[in-house]
């Protein structure tokens, strides 16, 4: 949690008379999502580039607020994260999670899941690699411990640029820092709020699908009592 996170237990409903600005942006953000919510999840080219103009805009609206531009700078002042990568809370309520991922020089973020979210990221300073797969079919005959993930996406992307999860398509990915750090803004937007994610670890190449990966699938509760590993991302 950075130093001016708001508290995350927090729920902004029925309180539009004190929030701040930057949280209004935010639920604004979160309620247009949820209005369209429905045409815009089927992974057409069109919904992509919606949620990426929604998104760029809310950059555009929270950088003109004190809290948010502070906490911009806090982090873009702070120590390159020591663990590679560094999650710092802007605004967590029952329909959103909203905070700055942070990533050192050549770190990676583990593949992992937003079940049921529509999670949108866009790079503020850098350079960054991201893959996104989708469970295939299979994902059922091999069982709970594992999932065969199909490819969805590969993308270079460079300041300004969006990269844009859905809950059924293209739900599973991965970052990779490339080069100097890389700092992005990532809202994520759920229907159902504390939907556990499950932390996907590539076991080998899946034989007759080119580019498909069989993964160790992992519950986030279990990898946190395991290795005690950040994962607030
Ligand atoms: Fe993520």
């Amino acid at each position: 949690m950075g130093m001016y996170a708001m508290d995350p237990k927090k729920t902004t409903k029925g309180k539009k008379g004190n929030i701040s600005k930057t949280e209004q942006w935010l639920e604004d953000y979160a309620h247009q999502l949820f209005a369209n919510w429905a045409e815009r999840i089927q992974g057409k080219d069109s919904d992509y580039e919606w949620i990426s103009d929604q998104i760029t805009e809310l950059h555009k609206n929270l950088n003109r607020t004190a809290i948010y531009k502070f906490g911009l700078k806090e982090v873009m002042n702070s120590e390159v994260p020591a663990d590679g990568w560094r999650w710092t809370s802007i605004l967590q309520n029952d329909e959103m999670h909203a905070g700055f991922l942070d990533l050192a020089p050549g770190a990676t973020i583990p593949f992992h899941d937003h079940p049921e979210s529509i999670d949108a990221m866009l790079v503020l300073d850098g350079k960054v690699e991201v893959r996104s797969y989708s469970p295939s079919h299979d994902v059922v005959a091999i069982g709970k411990q594992a999932a065969h993930l199909k490819p969805v996406n590969y993308q270079r992307l460079e300041k300004q640029d969006t990269s844009i999860i859905l809950p059924d398509t293209g739900n599973i990915h991965g970052l990779r820092c490339l080069g100097d750090r890389a700092i992005l803004l990532d809202v994520q937007v759920y229907q159902r709020p504390n939907v556990e994610r499950r932390w996907y670890f590539p076991l080998g190449a899946a034989n007759n699908d080119p580019g498909h990966v069989i993964a160790a699938a992992v519950p986030e509760s279990l990898l946190r009592s395991a290795i005690g590993c950040q994962t607030e991302q």
